[in-house]
């Protein structure tokens, strides 16, 4: 890391690159003094203080959402992704995490450690869970002790987990059903039938992956703690064209979700042509010639920065689910206080809001619509 393309937030050194604006770095030593600063102050003196930091150095400044009521403190919301692992089975083309996959299993007892920061911080309140982020959940073995450990410290909150299913064996299935924690199972079936499916996650992952969420479906049921859905990424199929057996299962699973592709480059679009899944450079094309230009930047924060905590199985804290590297790093939950990485993920979120989304190196490209917190979530927080 370069003197000149870093600086040091409490105890973090915080990545290099942040936005250059004509061959200087804008503001940078200004804006992390300005965190730094108002941590302390918000040490010594109580919620209060990074509002009143942000108005000294910009009056205009909107208050951040962290910023004290009338009543006291709010704690901020904070939805939780937790990867068990970097290590997939598959390479999916569509896939938004497999720029990041790796070698990493996440251990049970980090897990509880970064939970228990999580749970006692007065300054955030966890809303949701998700135990799955850049890879397949069930390539860590001791999966079914993180899911645990998840209950036991946050039983309350609600959770879910995405699995290709392809690794659902009936031993496993029941290895993670004995786990009693009230949650969501989502198995991943793209397009609808084996041709999209398989174009997308890889020859013979169809069947093997509606042969898992049987599996799934058998042993779950009856289960009055597990909800089992399937996440159905939309490739344009007609359902004329969906494969029978996917049908059939479709009818016996509690949620069904269907969603648009997020296409590299943050937007989400559909996808044209089946025939777009054929190479990564066929995808790339399509992106850069036909849906890009057509999709500005947008200006604001995204709903994720600030709000999302996503946590990789070393203890890094990335901004956003699509971010690699580490420019989208806020912080280490195994290293350091929950405080100081909301702190950061905050101040990240300020910086897009306020100097535009263009000013941050990280996010500059990125097509993910503008977004809050939603209202209800802010009321309840
Ligand atoms: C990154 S995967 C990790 C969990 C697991 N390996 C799986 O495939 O379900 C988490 C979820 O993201 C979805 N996903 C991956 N790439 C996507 C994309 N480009 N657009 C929409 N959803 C995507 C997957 O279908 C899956 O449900
Ligand atoms: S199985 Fe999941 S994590 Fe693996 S490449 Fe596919 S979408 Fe990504």
């Amino acid at each position: 890391m370069t003197g000149a393309a870093s600086a040091v937030v409490g105890r973090f050194e915080v990545a290099q690159g942040w936005p250059l604006q004509g061959g200087k770095y804008f503001c940078r030593h200004k804006y992390f003094c300005r965190q730094e600063q108002a941590w302390r102050m918000r040490q010594a003196e109580g919620r209060s203080a990074m509002a009143t930091v942000q108005r000294q150095f910009n009056p205009e400044a909107k208050p951040m959402l962290h910023a004290n009521t009338a009543q006291g403190a709010a704690p901020s919301p904070v939805w939780l992704w937790l990867d068990p692992t970097t290590r997939c089975n598959l390479a999916c083309r569509l896939c938004y995490t497999k720029e990041s996959h790796g070698k990493l299993d996440l251990d049970p007892a980090d897990l509880e450690q970064a939970l228990i920061k999580l749970k006692d911080s007065p300054a955030l309140e966890v809303k949701t869970i998700h135990l799955n982020w850049r890879g397949e959940p069930l390539m860590n073995n001791r999966f079914h002790e993180l899911l645990a450990v998840t209950r036991d410290i946050m039983p309350d909150v609600q959770l879910q987990w995405h699995t290709n299913g392809t690794m659902l064996t009936r031993k496993r299935a029941r290895q993670l059903l004995e786990v009693k924690h009230r949650h969501k199972i989502f198995v991943s079936i793209d397009g609808g039938n084996a041709l999209s499916h398989d174009l997308n996650r890889g020859e013979g992952t169809f069947l093997r992956t509606l042969r898992g969420l049987e599996i799934l479906l058998e042993e779950a049921a009856g289960d009055e703690h597990v909800k089992v859905g399937v996440y159905q990424i939309d490739l344009g199929e007609p359902i004329e064209s969906y494969d029978p057996a996917f049908l059939r299962l479709l009818e016996r699973v509690d949620d069904h979700v269907k969603v648009t592709p997020l296409l590299p480059g943050g937007a989400h679009h559909d996808v044209a042509s089946l025939s777009d899944l054929e190479s990564d450079e066929k995808l790339h094309q399509r992106m850069m010639q036909d849906v890009n230009p057509k999709l500005p930047v947008p200006s604001g924060a995204c709903f994720w920065a600030g709000h999302v905590m996503c946590l990789a199985p070393d203890g890094k804290v990335s901004i956003c689910i699509i971010s690699h590297g580490q420019h989208g790093v806020i912080g280490n939950l195994f290293e350091e206080s929950a405080e100081q990485v909301l702190e950061r993920g905050l101040a990240f979120r300020d910086r897009m809001e306020t100097q535009g989304r263009c000013s941050v190196g990280h996010c500059k490209t990125c097509r993910k619509p503008v977004g809050q917190v939603y209202a209800k979530h802010r009321l309840a927080a």
